[in-house]
């Protein structure tokens, strides 16, 4: 019966699982702090988009660490990148699943910042051109989707209209719109070698005092062009999340980031918490929140849990 008026369901289809690809063979190397997250190499991150795939999910999402970074964010936007490789190879070996990849430079700039560095500060418009041609390289490399997560200004348009220029029209754009600056990246910055060597992101993320200030975020995203917007974190945003979905009437994204993941992770080891109770209860209460995608470290775990 309860089953019968069930409000809110989870579904695998509705599930994004992100994945962290790095150069070489064989490499499969736990991330410390997302026990059961990997750095994998291509040939290991096909695997695992095998089983993404055979699992039911909706898609993965990929993120790339380079071989060498450098001012520039070279490899952010090199057509023999990282995640354009990988996006061939997974796009060649498990043809049915949607990718999505993670357009940012900051896995790829040596002082690990979003943008240009320019004077110790972030220079926003001098970074649309590399957020431009890193989403024109991707969707050449065959993604189906390119996520921007810079949170710089006008990225969305600048983007819109370089795929457009390069023959991508029908390729979304799923805009990280309302993305604040948290704590709980903590645990990826370390799974993407991404923190910053100086400063923190506050020039460019959002304030988590601000609901306002990210209703408008996503609005400009929505007037540049974007098709799926995102709100992250996923948990500490909720309310966010159920405004956006009564405003706007396109798909709605959350991502339920890595320290949300370590949290439950780390208390379920400590024998605080259930673990596959406080996956299901985290991602229904983001669904019931209003979210359509969900961007989850536990896609795999919840897939299993729901079969
Ligand atoms: C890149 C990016 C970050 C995350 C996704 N894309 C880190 C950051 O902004 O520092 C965080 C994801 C997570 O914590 O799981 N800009």
């Amino acid at each position: 019966m309860r089953r019968l008026v069930r409000e809110t369901h989870l579904e695998p289809s509705a599930l994004v699982l992100p994945l962290f690809v790095c150069p070489g063979e064989g490499v499969r190397r736990e991330i410390s702090a997302m026990p059961g997250n990997y750095q994998l190499s291509i040939d290991q991150l096909v695997a695992e988009c095998r089983q993404a795939e055979a699992l039911g999910l909706g898609g993965v999402i990929l993120f790339g660490i380079p071989e060498s970074k450098d001012e520039m964010a070279s490899g952010a936007y090199a057509d023999d990148g990282i995640v354009q490789r990988a996006v061939r190879a997974v796009k060649r070996e498990v043809a049915g699943l949607l990718v999505i990849t993670d357009v940012c430079n900051c896995e790829y700039t040596s002082h690990g910042h979003c943008g240009k560095v320019v004077n110790g500060d972030v220079d926003n418009d001098a970074t649309l051109e590399w957020l431009a041609a890193a989403a024109v390289s991707h969707a050449r490399a065959g993604a189906d989707i390119v996520a921007p997560s810079d949170m710089m200004d006008g990225r969305v348009a600048a983007i819109r209209r370089a795929l457009d220029a390069a023959g991508f029209n029908k390729i979304p754009i799923l805009s990280y719109a309302a993305k604040f600056a948290s704590v709980f990246y903590g645990p990826f910055r370390e799974a993407a070698e991404s923190a910053p060597q100086f400063g923190d992101r506050r020039s460019y993320q959002m304030d988590p005092a601000n609901a306002r200030e990210a209703i408008r975020e996503i609005e400009l995203d929505l007037e540049e062009g974007a098709d799926i917007i995102m709100v992250k974190p996923a948990m500490p945003y909720l309310d966010l999340i159920r405004q956006a979905r009564d405003r706007f009437h396109v798909p709605i994204a959350a991502y339920q980031v890595s320290g949300e993941f370590s949290m439950i992770v780390a208390a379920a080891r400590n024998g605080w918490l259930d673990r596959e109770r406080a996956i299901i209860e985290s991602l229904t209460g983001i669904r019931r929140a209003g979210a359509d995608i969900i961007l989850t470290y536990f896609a795999k775990d919840a897939a299993r849990l729901l079969a």
